[in-house]
């Protein structure tokens, strides 16, 4: 375990800067998970909407029955110490579908290399400005752990060359946007989740090779409602003061609150320059 600058805690796994609760043991039984064919792994980096993406898995693949009492009993988070973690026992005997949660590049991913296994992998990116503005905000004044204590800029810096937990955004992004042809991966984003909800659903419904109602549908579509997902018991989140951090504003273009102009241009030129001729784009307003 390291203390970084401003408090910030981080460790070293596989050379990538980790949260803390990424221990040596999770991260291991997370690479040799056996997947199946019925096993589905949503993956983001951090504050890319991966809460909101879990809930949808789950309604969806459960028919709205989830397995658990509550978002986080019905998932998997194999690598991390932190929620409920799961022996490999727990994991061979979980109802299926087994649904796993993940923050890795493709090449640290759950179950090993993505390609050889048939697990199905769920993507979601987000334009990166959001995420270094929602990830400041949930970083600092962290109420369970206060750990990063440092101001915006230092934190824009500390992003942009991946000194941050999950470590650098382009690589993550690029690693899994890359294999976004496979059949086993969908590549998704936040944007147009916030966007087009409606047709995302069924993109995800359809990958996931279920049929589902229209009913059924426009049910999934009004739980997850930016102010109804915080008004559910089932999410778990709702009257726990840490998990509040989970929601903010939930918009595209609200980095603009953060970023200076030259900030921002300066950014703008980076991602030309990280992301290339790759084809990856978002919408940042
Ligand atoms: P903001 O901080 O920009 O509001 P994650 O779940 O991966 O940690 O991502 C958190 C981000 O997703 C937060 O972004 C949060 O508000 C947003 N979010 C969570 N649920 C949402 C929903 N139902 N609709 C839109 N955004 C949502």
């Amino acid at each position: 375990l390291r203390i970084g600058e401003h408090g910030y805690k981080y460790r070293l796994v596989d050379g990538r800067v980790m949260p803390p609760y990424i221990t040596p043991e999770r991260y291991a039984l997370s690479r040799t998970v056996s997947t199946r064919p019925s096993d589905i792994c949503f993956v983001s980096y951090p504050k890319s909407g991966s809460t909101w993406l879990s809930y949808i898995i789950v309604l969806l693949a459960t028919g709205s029955n989830p397995s658990g009492a509550t978002l986080r009993d019905s998932l998997h988070w194999v690598e991390s110490s932190w929620t409920y973690p799961r022996s490999a026992e727990d994991l061979e005997r979980a109802a299926a579908p087994r649904i796993f949660k993940s923050h890795m590049p493709y090449s640290m991913a759950l179950g090993g290399e993505p390609a050889k296994n048939p697990c199905r992998y769920i993507y979601i990116g987000r334009n990166p400005k959001d995420v270094c503005a929602s990830y400041y905000y949930f970083e600092s004044g962290k109420s369970w752990s206060g750990y990063y204590n440092g101001g915006w800029d230092h934190w824009l810096d500390m992003f942009t060359s991946g000194r941050v937990q999950r470590g650098d955004w382009f690589d993550h992004a690029l690693s899994w946007w890359e294999h976004r042809d496979a059949d086993n991966i969908l590549f998704l984003t936040f944007e147009d989740l916030k966007v087009d909800t409606r047709g995302q659903l069924e993109k995800i419904a359809k990958f996931l090779g279920l049929t589902v109602s229209d009913d059924q549908l426009r049910d999934v579509e009004r739980k997850i409602g930016f102010d109804q997902m915080q008004q559910t018991e089932f999410s778990g989140l709702k009257d726990v003061k840490e998990f509040s951090k989970f929601f903010r504003k939930g918009e595209i273009g609200s980095w603009k609150e953060y970023f200076t102009v030259a900030q921002s241009e300066a950014f703008d030129r980076l991602y030309k320059e990280r992301v290339g001729d790759t084809g990856l784009e978002f919408r940042f307003e």
